[in-house]
């Protein structure tokens, strides 16, 4: 029951009505009996939200779009992830002292993990933004060869300069696709409410491992193809569930109920 006691955690963003991460949440609270509750703020002003936050002593917030990079100037420290991704996903409050990381490259490492080694496998990065940041990020740890695809080569160049990724290409070389082992979507080609896909059909083999971020729809365009021609898909909501296992786990110190997050997760 709430009470005067209770913790509160929080996402905040905008839009943020889509967001699973309550429900995913509260479930975990509910199995483990903490006191504990979660809740969505669409905001504005990021300034303000953060400093009212910490004033009423809320002890995490998860961050969404627009507010990634937003936040970084208003935390009091941001560790080495978070630095080199260069945005905030995930706040704890550590006795008034806000401690700012970013958990999307562990959702994505371990979606991605779920179905596949990575190490030393080849993967076509789809997109060059913040997302595409992240996932660079994760698979820099597991020596993966990168190969970035993106409509504006120069932003895909400038990525693979920072991480030290293999190479860059503009969608005109988008057959170079083929040869890869994985393909990652990080653009936001395929969400709700434009059914596209960032890449045509015949881009994509049997032999791939199709990971599109994308989790609104469940089923993109893009996850549609990959099935279509017999490939092996990984749902964006797995990055969502292992990135917010790994918050529950920040927030609270417990150890997450994964299997309840996830039936929570499949509900939404
Ligand atoms: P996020 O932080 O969610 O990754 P972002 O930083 O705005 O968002 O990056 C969006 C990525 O999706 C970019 O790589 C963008 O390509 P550009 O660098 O050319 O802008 C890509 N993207 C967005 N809309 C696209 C579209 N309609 N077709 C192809 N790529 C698209």
């Amino acid at each position: 029951m709430i009470d005067s006691k209770t913790k509160l955690c929080c996402i905040i963003g905008n839009p943020v009505e889509h967001s699973f991460s309550p429900q995913m949440h509260n479930s975990g609270y509910k199995a483990l009996g903490l006191n504990f509750v979660f809740l969505a703020f669409k905001v504005t002003n990021v300034e303000e939200a953060i400093f009212g936050l910490k004033a009423l002593g809320a002890r995490g917030i998860v961050v969404t779009i627009p507010h990634k990079r937003a936040v970084i100037k208003y935390v009091d420290q941001l560790d080495k992830t978070a630095l080199s991704i260069g945005a905030v996903n995930t706040i704890i409050n550590d006795n008034g002292i806000l401690k700012a990381t970013n958990t999307d490259w562990i959702g994505a490492l371990e979606a991605l993990e779920e179905k596949t080694e990575v190490v030393h496998k080849t993967v076509a990065l789809l997109g060059a933004g913040g997302a595409a940041r992240a996932v660079a990020y994760a698979l820099k740890k597991r020596s993966t060869k990168v190969n970035v695809f993106n409509r504006t080569k120069e932003h895909a160049e400038k990525l693979v300069n920072e991480f030290k990724l293999s190479a860059a290409y503009g969608l005109d070389d988008i057959g170079k696709i083929a040869n890869s082992d994985i393909i990652v979507n990080t653009t936001s080609v395929g969400m709700k409410p434009i059914d596209d896909s960032p890449i045509p059909i015949d881009c994509i083999r049997p032999k791939h491992i199709v990971f599109d971020i994308v989790y609104t729809p469940r089923e993109t365009r893009l996850i549609r193809l990959a099935k279509k021609v017999g490939a092996t898909v990984v749902y964006g909501d797995k990055m969502v569930l292992y990135g917010g296992v790994r918050q529950f786990e920040l927030f609270t110190g417990k150890k997450a109920p994964v299997d309840i997050m996830r039936k929570a997760l499949l509900l939404c």
